[in-house]
């Protein structure tokens, strides 16, 4: 069987200030009528058919968001297999190895198709067809990552250099001189966090790699709750678990150990909306360049986003510039730097 995997327990502080704490990013509409984190639950239920045999969808996410996510599947009517709560973030590397112990029990070893709750596919045929390809590899015990070409050197994201359906090399999050390099170079794709590979490729790469993070897990794992469909890890122990990225834990490390490491390339209107300046480059836009939602009027501007919840907004001779209005705070960036928009709410919880 095939099981999806959907992460769900990321802060989205990029997205600061309509992205919050209690409400982050994946859980707001922010394109089409549904959440991202609902559509990335729909994109992986149309898998189902064919010689793929789906089974319901794990979800890991944070115990905060409990009511969210549940309201959330219940809306689009989806039933999901569990939901593992997590008590605090510790980022997608426990968070995988949750699932991973999950599907395991029982005794299946499920192909995990895993992906992030903060993206948008404008093809869904094309993304079947890329995810029923990196399944039949993921079958023989590889680790497949879907790539996307770059189009920009964005610095937010995971580079991958392929070698045929080889992965010779995985930065993940260079810098920007780096970044355009890799651009210039050709050859490269972008990382689109969505991974395909078996429950026990993932458990065997992590003991590998980072054995800390992979018993860590495992010991909170054993001293989980269950409550109907959410499955809690214990908390002290899970508190306990090194914070780390499933792309810095193993993914950077698998090109050259001998792991196979596989790239299947995804050409399917791929966006992953993990800032301002990525959901101004999918919002519709008038003939300036102009993205406006809500209550705004824009004079003179160019290439600029206005997002208004709940004033009238008015922006006059701001070109690349990003302005989002909520009741009680206001973002005022240039559009090139909203990666960093992360440092206002780092400065807001008193880490910097
Ligand atoms: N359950 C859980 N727990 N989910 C988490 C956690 C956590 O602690 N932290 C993040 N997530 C979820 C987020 O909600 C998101 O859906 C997904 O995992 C990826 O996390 P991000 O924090 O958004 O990662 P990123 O965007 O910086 O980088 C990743 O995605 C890029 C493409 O979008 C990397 O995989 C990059 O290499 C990749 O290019
Ligand atoms: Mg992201």
């Amino acid at each position: 069987p095939v099981a999806p995997v959907i992460m769900a327990g990321g802060s989205g502080t990029r997205l600061w200030p309509l992205s919050r704490a209690g409400f982050p990013k994946q859980f707001l509409v922010l394109s089409g009528d549904q959440s991202l984190f609902q559509q990335a639950v729909r994109r992986l239920q149309g898998l189902g058919g064919g010689d793929i045999e789906l089974s319901a969808p794990l979800v890991v996410g944070n115990d905060e968001h409990r009511f969210l996510v549940l309201e959330q599947l219940r809306e689009i009517r989806c039933e999901p297999a569990a939901v593992l709560l997590e008590p605090a973030g510790r980022n997608t590397a426990p968070a995988l190895t949750l699932a991973a112990l999950q599907a395991l029990e029982g005794g299946a070893d499920p192909v995990l198709v895993v992906t992030p709750a903060d993206q948008t596919v404008a093809d869904a045929a094309a993304f079947t067809a890329a995810v029923q390809q990196a399944v039949r590899m993921a079958a023989d015990g590889a680790i497949v990552i879907l790539g996307i070409t770059p189009d920009r050197p964005e610095t937010g994201y995971g580079y991958i250099r392929a070698d045929g359906a080889t992965v010779a090399q995985f930065v993940e999050k260079p810098d920007a001189a780096t970044a355009q390099r890799y651009l210039e170079t050709g050859g490269y794709y972008w990382n689109s966090g969505m991974f395909v590979l078996r429950a026990s490729a993932w458990m065997s790469a992590l003991e590998r790699f980072r054995p800390d993070i992979a018993a860590a897990t495992r010991t909170a794992f054993a001293a989980r709750g269950i409550d109907e469909r959410f499955v809690r890890p214990g908390r002290e122990a899970f508190a306990a678990v090194p914070s780390e990225s499933v792309d810095y834990a193993v993914m950077e490390r698998c090109p050259g150990s001998g792991l196979a490491l596989r790239m299947v390339p995804l050409d399917a209107g791929w966006n992953d909306l993990g800032a301002w300046d990525a959901v101004w480059q999918v919002a519709a836009k008038d003939e300036q360049g102009n993205a406006v939602v809500g209550d705004a009027i824009v004079a003179d501007s160019r290439n600029t986003l206005v997002h208004a919840t709940s004033r009238l907004v008015g922006v006059v001779g701001l070109d690349d510039v990003v302005v989002v209005e909520t009741p009680d705070a206001v973002l005022v960036s240039r559009r090139d730097c909203s990666q960093d928009v992360k440092k206002i709410v780092a400065r807001l919880h008193g880490d910097e």
